[in-house]
């Protein structure tokens, strides 16, 4: 038997006892431990997109003949692309494998052991996760009852410690959004300021154009749920003049894959196609919210994002969500104080709201 206790003690001691990003369950994972067949599972846990991506991408990835060939570092053609779709000059654009590999390379670049990150909770749980790992001292700001922000508590939580402030737009997992003149407050802190906009395309609301204004705002966006490519890992940042190259220079080379690379291309040229699927999601997301709103056992909050966070009146929340389970649907539960009790439902398709709502009606 090899001893792994005598390499332990060379790991970084901050990260002893660090708990990793709790990811949500893949159905993979539940053979034998649900009632129904894992190919009828109804995933409603990560926020992807229930139709899927363009079959513009599906065609190309299929004809694509040049796996073999590394991509462009310096990210050339995509960045042109990413700048048109967004707006800004290709040059303050970076791309990466994810939005998640955005948001750890920018704490990578601006946090150091006890700096300090202003975090608005709860929220999405990948600002913790970076900062942690990189010695960085989280300040948490609580939200609300309502899960807005307060944004004298986040200025009075500036510190000249404080090296970032991040601030999701619609939030993860609440679903609100942070009034845009919020967030020029916070801005006028002078504090880099990152607005993540992963569910920009579901809100409709954007901080993008300021980004030619204010020297402290890094826009972060993503193509996982939009453009239904959460398993190809693309997202990208827009970064104020002169912060580009930093984290083209520290980031990991070819962060982007070839397959990744042409369905951004192929996404951004099927754009008609993708949008009209975002709509009926946010269709879909006003039924589902009615739906639920009549439950006696759930609280739905209004959501802008595709998914609808509620507070489980009656009984546990994670009790639901493992009944749920059973069932063979997927929802996510956090165990966080903070939440209250909930779960977060992803907007699906009809039907994965009609068995939804059933399944809801038969555990009530
Ligand atoms: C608020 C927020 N930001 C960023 C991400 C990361 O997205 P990705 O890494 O898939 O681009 C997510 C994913 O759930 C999110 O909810």
């Amino acid at each position: 038997m090899v001893d792994s206790e005598g390499i332990k003690k060379y790991i970084r001691p901050h990260l002893m006892g660090f708990s990793g990003y709790s990811a949500s369950t893949s159905p993979d994972t539940l053979e034998g431990k649900i009632d129904v067949p894992i190919a009828s599972v109804i995933k409603m846990n990560a926020n992807e997109n229930p139709y899927g991506c363009s079959p513009k991408v599906l065609k190309a990835l299929a004809q694509c003949k040049h796996f073999n060939i590394y991509p462009d570092d310096g990210q050339q053609e995509l960045r042109k692309l990413l700048a048109k779709y967004a707006g800004v000059p290709a040059e303050r654009i970076v791309a990466g494998h994810g939005s998640n590999s955005l948001i750890d390379l920018i704490v990578r670049l601006f946090v150091g052991p006890d700096d300090e990150v202003v975090n608005c909770v709860p929220t999405f749980d990948i600002y913790r996760f970076s900062t942690e790992i990189c010695g960085g001292a989280l300040v948490n700001i609580n939200r609300e009852a309502d899960f807005s922000i307060d944004i004298k508590k986040v200025k009075a939580a500036v510190s000249p410690k404080t090296r970032l402030i991040f601030l999701a737009t619609p939030n993860n997992p609440t679903g609100n959004i942070i009034p845009r003149q919020d967030i020029l407050e916070i801005i006028s802190t002078g504090v880099p300021v990152v607005v993540d906009e992963a569910y920009y395309e579901f809100s409709g609301e954007t901080m993008m154009p300021a980004t030619a204004q204010y020297n402290n705002l890094i826009v972060l966006r993503s193509f996982s749920k939009w453009a239904g490519l959460a398993g190809l890992r693309v997202g990208y940042g827009v970064f104020p003049p002169g912060i580009s190259e930093y984290l083209m220079a520290i980031k990991i080379p070819h962060n982007v894959s070839v397959a990744a690379e042409i369905a951004v291309k192929e996404s951004l040229a099927d754009v008609k196609y993708l949008h009209d699927k975002v709509e009926a999601v946010i269709k879909e997301r006003a039924r589902l919210y009615d739906e639920l709103k009549k439950l006696t056992c759930l609280k739905p909050y209004p959501s802008r994002a595709n998914f609808i966070y509620c507070q489980v009146l009656q009984g546990s929340a994670n009790e639901l969500y493992q009944k749920l389970q059973r069932k063979g649907i997927l929802v996510r539960y956090f165990d966080n104080p903070l939440l209250n009790n909930g779960i977060r439902i992803s907007v699906g398709k009809p039907e994965h709201t009609d068995a939804l709502i059933k399944a809801l009606h038969e555990l009530e």
